[in-house]
């Protein structure tokens, strides 16, 4: 897909300085004081025990949330910085995020949902048809187009998930659990499809607790334990 890609700006797609999140006073943290950077292209893993804050640190990578300190760069961005509004388009133009359970709408067509963030980003139609129509081929499920997702295997919902994802040629593609509801040979399939996205430029960051996942993403793996990184890496050159 290098031919709808901007040319990569150098550097770190993610910069988090001593980001902490709380989510209830009095409650521990669910991040602590987290400093982590990713370089553009890179692919990184997040992996840790279940409750361990990494779909929080997803979420604030994303934009979905803010944290309760500390900064969060995406892209040369401050995006806890931002308010609602340019939030919303900063996401929408330059983040794509893929659910373990999908997150399709079931009332529109596998074409109308990769549409979607397009739409929001207020990209013409016909433009934005043109790039999902690309992407449909590209992740195998050009046949469907119309199809409503419910009509779909897990594993082509993630696919179009992911076409959805790719629409608006984000700097950077989370993915938190991707392979988590689907059965191991269909993850494999999905975890290829990541993996070669990534090889063709894609920054990616996924969250898995599939060590084989993170291992067939030659990902740098970045362990999370109570909301702490675990010998925190910088981002390494590939
Ligand atoms: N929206 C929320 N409100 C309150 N607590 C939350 C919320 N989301 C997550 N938590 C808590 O934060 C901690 C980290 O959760 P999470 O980031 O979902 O972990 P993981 O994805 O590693 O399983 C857990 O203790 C969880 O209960
Ligand atoms: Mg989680």
């Amino acid at each position: 897909m290098s031919e709808y890609r901007e040319p990569a700006a150098a550097g770190d797609v993610i910069r988090l300085d001593s980001v902490s999140k709380t989510y209830r006073a009095g409650a521990p943290p669910a991040l602590a004081r987290v400093s982590l950077r990713v370089g553009t292209g890179e692919a990184v893993a997040i992996m840790g025990p279940s409750g361990s804050g990494k779909s929080t640190l997803l979420n604030l990578l994303a934009g979905l949330d803010r944290p309760s300190s500390g900064t969060v760069t995406v892209a040369g961005q401050r995006i806890d910085a931002l308010g609602e509004s340019a939030l919303a388009r900063f996401r929408a133009q330059h983040i794509g995020i893929v659910f373990q359970f999908f997150n399709l709408l079931d009332d529109l067509t596998v074409l109308d949902n990769v549409l979607l963030p397009a739409q929001l980003a207020g990209v013409p139609r016909r433009l934005a048809s043109r790039r999902a129509e690309q992407l449909l081929e590209r992740t195998g499920i050009a046949r469907r187009w119309d199809a409503h997702p419910a009509r779909l295997s897990g594993g082509q919902r993630q696919r179009v998930a992911i076409a959805r994802a790719l629409v608006n040629s984000p700097r950077l593609l989370l993915a938190d659990e991707p392979t988590g509801a689907l059965d191991t040979a269909t993850g494999q399939e999905v975890g290829a499809l990541l993996r070669e996205l990534n090889a063709e430029g894609q920054s990616l960051v996924l969250v898995t607790h599939d060590p084989q996942l993170a291992e067939r993403q030659r990902a740098r793996v970045v362990r999370i334990v109570d909301g702490q990184v675990e010998g925190a890496g910088q981002a390494v050159a590939r």
